[in-house]
């Protein structure tokens, strides 16, 4: 995909629609400005929105989990990578044998004695001669970065083979513990933070310690060395930092989990995508192969090519839903796999047999308790026990998504559907329509979700920002009656300007339609620089830098400027304009009592707009009003290839203060997006 967009193709075809009126592009010489009139109807109903309208979707995608929102900083740290992941993958990747001084020593993984079923591989290693030291030492992902004066807990499982020589006569470990140094180096070996321990014994025994760097490093390493001849066998390789967001342990990484807690998301939709119904039926993402000390938890490729983890697993997600405010929206399997399966195309959807579909069913039935239960049922008792006994509130439910809506899915859907509803009336249960906003799939998708009066449906679209233009008008045209929409993944392809507003622009539809469209999310979320697979995404980011896209920040603007009233609005232009092209959606928000008017204009001219707020009691005349305008191919990262490639100039919303009243003029810049917050009263 291209990452940037030639002037000529953001000229935009003329529409004229209610509540917008858009019209032809206009060239950078001629750039007068044009006028419009915009009535905020006060005096007439308002017609609620959805409290929950604009949420995020994650996705453990171009690396958005293991080496990116989960902090961890060893990369393969239970030595379970496998070509599986990716062709040249083993379970030794990321790590390398250290000799240090006139150490001599070798490796190897092992599978005899694991810590767990679901964990089954370790590594051991062999000191013939410890010389300065054998071990392994970890490169994490991309490097590893680290602050001085930070506290970074190290954990790991280890137990003793022998001491000294690894058969007959002095092979034992009676009373020596093996010697052990783990470190922090720079990547050339200087030692920005050291601790000593030992190991001791035949049983896995988890061992802690603290490291503190002297010394920032954004490339750092993770060093393990024995200091003594013998055998040691370890797992489960941990570093942290012990400032994650909340300070929560095997948490997340501060700075962008705070990106996202910025969006003021209402919920968050998790782990995908197609990650949730996966690559065949082996891959499915099974929620509670996910929770439980972290060592026990079954690790598998993801479908995008790479490994998962599940450190970040379903208790963090919903911890982190709580941590800032957003409901946990859980999308499980629809008991059949993505579509694409073994690279088909299309034609690779497997369905559980039907034998298996009890057991599956409970699953999904066995969620729903271990997130809403009593700590005294049986599923409640494991949140419980992960230190969280009251519910999390789990309301919605994600089933399934864009499948091929096929004979196989349907029958397996409706089980699931049934079972919910039947025990469970009080779960939103979202079904889902297909990858595209029309065709085959969405067809199906709706004939089937009317059969069966499905509460919502997650509708998903990627398309060019002309087609969102074109299109502001969509949702005024749904059925009221039928099932309301979740628009899951929606994208404009691509991280200019343009593309930002052609979205805010589809935004404040959702906002008109928010009484039809109840919760729409923009996907993906986050892009690790130099790892991408999916273009283009909200927040790129490195070991060491949050780069939030132009588009983020009007998810943002959304997101901080929510109203739960929609108030009709009319807008006209001046009749010999052709050079506006302007969407605007006015707002009530129901605690401050604020009116927020938001406008986008996408054209090159900016409008002179006359607002009155036609029935207001009382408008206090000091606002304030967000900007965000400026070239429009602008784009707020470099190439998400390259993983250096930073851009020092991002371009965000302004804030200034501004004078209002009922009546009151405002220029609406070009290619720009503004809020107007005004407060009402005395
Ligand atoms: O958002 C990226 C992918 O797009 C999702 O995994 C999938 O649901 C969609 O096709």
């Amino acid at each position: 995909m291209s990452m940037t967009r030639s002037r000529a193709a953001i000229a935009a075809a003329a529409v004229s629609l209610s509540g917008i009126v858009m019209q032809n592009e206009t060239s950078a010489q001629d750039a007068a400005p044009q006028t419009a009139q915009i009535t905020i109807r006060l005096d007439q109903p308002a017609r609620p929105i959805s409290p929950d309208l604009f949420g995020i979707f994650f996705e453990d995608l171009n690396h958005a989990a293991d080496g990116g929102l989960y902090a961890e900083l060893i990369q393969n740290r239970s030595f379970d990578f496998q070509p599986n992941s990716r062709p040249t993958w083993n379970a030794l990747t990321g790590w390398e044998l250290l000799t240090r001084g006139s150490g001599k020593g070798n490796w190897a993984i092992d599978s005899a004695l694991p810590i767990h079923r679901d964990n089954p591989t370790y590594v051991v290693l062999h000191v013939n001669d410890a010389g300065d030291g054998v071990g392994l030492r970890n490169e994490g992902f991309d490097g590893i970065a680290v602050k001085a004066g930070e506290s970074y807990d190290v954990s790991f499982f280890a137990r003793q083979l022998y001491m000294n020589q690894r058969w007959g006569a002095g092979s034992s470990i009676e009373g020596k513990p093996m010697p052990m140094i783990v470190r922090l180096e720079s990547k050339e070996g200087a030692v920005l933070a050291e601790a000593s321990l030992q190991v001791e014994g035949r049983e896995w025994k988890k061992i802690t310690c603290e490291l503190k760097p002297t010394q920032s490093d954004a490339n750092a390493r993770f060093v393990v060395l024995a200091t003594a001849r013998g055998g040691v066998a370890m797992d489960e390789i941990s570093l942290f930092p012990r400032a994650t967001f909340r300070n929560r342990p095997n948490g997340l990484r501060a700075d962008l989990a705070q990106a996202l807690a910025d969006l003021k998301p209402k919920f968050i939709r998790f782990p995908g995508g197609c990650l949730a119904h996966g690559n065949g039926l082996g891959n499915m993402y099974r929620w509670k192969d996910t929770i439980g000390p972290t060592e026990t938890r079954k690790s598998q490729p993801n479908l995008w090519g790479y490994h998962q983890t599940m450190g970040l697993g379903y208790f963090e997600y919903f911890q982190f839903c709580e941590d800032i405010g957003a409901k946990p929206l859980p999308v499980v399997p629809a008991g059949v796999s993505c579509q694409n399966s073994g690279h088909t195309a299309g034609v690779g959807q497997q369905c559980l047999p039907m034998e298996e579909m009890p057991a599956y069913i409970q699953e999904v039935l066995d969620l729903i308790e271990w997130a809403n239960g009593p700590a005294t049922s049986t599923w409640g008792a494991k949140r419980a026990a992960a230190g969280h006994p009251e519910p999390f509130g789990l309301q919605y439910l994600g089933v399934g998504n864009e499948d091929h809506i096929t004979p196989g899915f349907k029958e397996r859907f409706k089980m699931i559907f049934d079972a919910v509803r039947a025990k469970h009336p009080e779960i939103t249960v979202i079904g889902t329509v297909g990858p595209s906003p029309a065709g085959r799939d969405w067809e199906e998708g709706w004939k089937f979700a009317n059969e069966l009066n499905l509460p919502m449906v997650d509708e998903h679209y990627y398309e060019s920002p002309e087609w969102y233009l074109k299109n502001l008008g969509r949702y005024d045209k749904y059925d009221r009656s039928k099932s309301k929409v979740y628009l899951g993944e929606y994208a404009s392809r691509g991280n200019t300007l343009h593309n930002a507003l052609a979205e805010a622009a589809y935004l404040t539809s959702l906002e008109r339609n928010g009484d039809v469209v109840h919760l729409a999310s923009y996907a993906p979320l986050l892009c690790k620089l130099g790892h991408v697979q999916w273009h283009p995404d909200l927040i790129y980011f490195t070991n060491t830098q949050v780069m939030p896209s132009v588009n983020y920040y009007v998810q943002q603007m959304f997101g901080v400027h929510a109203g739960q009233f929609y108030l009709p609005t009319d807008i006209a232009t001046s009749e010999n304009s052709e050079k506006s092209l302007l969407a605007v959606s006015s707002v009530r928000d129901k605690t401050s009592g604020d009116i927020i008017l938001k406008l986008v204009n996408v054209a090159g001219n900016p409008v002179n707009a006359k607002v009155s707020m036609a029935g207001a009691k009382k408008v206090r005349p000091d606002a304030v009003v967000s900007v965000l305008s400026g070239d429009p191919l602008h784009v707020n990262h470099g190439d998400p290839r390259a993983r250096d490639n930073v851009s020092p100039t991002a371009m965000i919303p302004r804030d200034s203060a501004m004078q209002v009243g009922a009546d009151f003029d405002y220029t609406v810049p070009a290619h720009s997006f503004s809020v107007i917050r005004m407060r009402m009263g005395d």
